[in-house]
């Protein structure tokens, strides 16, 4: 498969195919935090996400959620659909922590009465800044009924992976979603979902499962992702 690189980020690369609707995203080991500037490498980690997500797609598309994943190639790479992808980090909170927390002044674990559904503007230079409902239309970046649709997708897939979670003795505390236009205009749900992208705590100890080990130099983040790829695939 004769294959060209698009993009490389912070923990996967984008390779464009001889085929126009298809890309192959490649997951890396390299883990950040804090918009890039801290920095490392959890081995085997590319591997692990690769196959959660793919994992956690196919059972939301299994519940009528369209996502771009169609395939695992490798241990680290999977085909997905080709998308535009709207500049949102479409936020999930089921559960206070981190920058939730530190805004209204609620202890981390706190839990919310509903999901709160937060955007972020997915620009690094400016620090991912929090946007609200008006900035996303009055810059463009989807329609009402596009947003609309991001929105009933967000809560759709929040409910879905919490209830499924939870079966595995998870907690989904928060999560991170983005969302790709196709070429023929279809919102669809892209990038990944995994330990780096969600909030994950077992369900007994509320110990953290998730690449809050690594920001917050909890140690054992090897073992954490580990612990809940077999949880889920094991
Ligand atoms: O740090 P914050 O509380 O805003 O993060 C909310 C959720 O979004 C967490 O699950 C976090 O892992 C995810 N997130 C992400 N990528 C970012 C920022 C947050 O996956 N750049």
């Amino acid at each position: 498969m004769e294959k060209q690189m698009l993009y490389e980020g912070k923990a996967k690369k984008l390779f464009a195919l001889n085929t126009p609707d298809e890309y192959i995203m490649s997951f890396k080991d390299d883990i950040s935090a804090f918009n890039g500037l801290k920095k490392g490498v959890i081995s085997g980690k590319g591997i692990i996400n690769n196959k959660i997500s793919g994992h956690l797609m196919q059972i939301l598309e299994g519940n009528g959620v369209p996502t771009h994943f169609i395939k695992e190639l490798s241990n680290r790479d999977s085909l997905v659909r080709k998308v535009d992808i709207i500049p949102l980090e479409v936020l999930v909170r089921n559960v206070a922590a981190s920058s939730l927390s530190k805004r209204l002044g609620l202890p981390e674990g706190a839990k919310m009465r509903q999901p709160v559904i937060e955007f972020c503007y997915k620009k690094d230079e400016l620090g991912d800044p929090m946007i609200n409902e008006y900035h996303i239309l009055a810059m463009g970046f989807a329609t009402k009924e596009e947003l609309d649709l991001i929105i009933e997708y967000a809560q759709k897939i929040n409910q879905i992976l919490k209830e499924y979670f939870l079966s595995k003795k998870i907690k989904l505390i928060d999560i991170k979603l983005e969302f790709g236009r196709t070429a023929d205009g279809k919102i669809i749900l892209a990038d990944e979902i995994s330990p780096d992208t969600c909030r994950l705590w077992d369900s007994i100890t509320n110990e953290k499962l998730d690449r809050d080990r690594f920001r917050r130099d909890l140690g054992n983040v090897e073992e954490a992702y580990n612990e809940i790829f077999d949880r889920l695939l094991g």
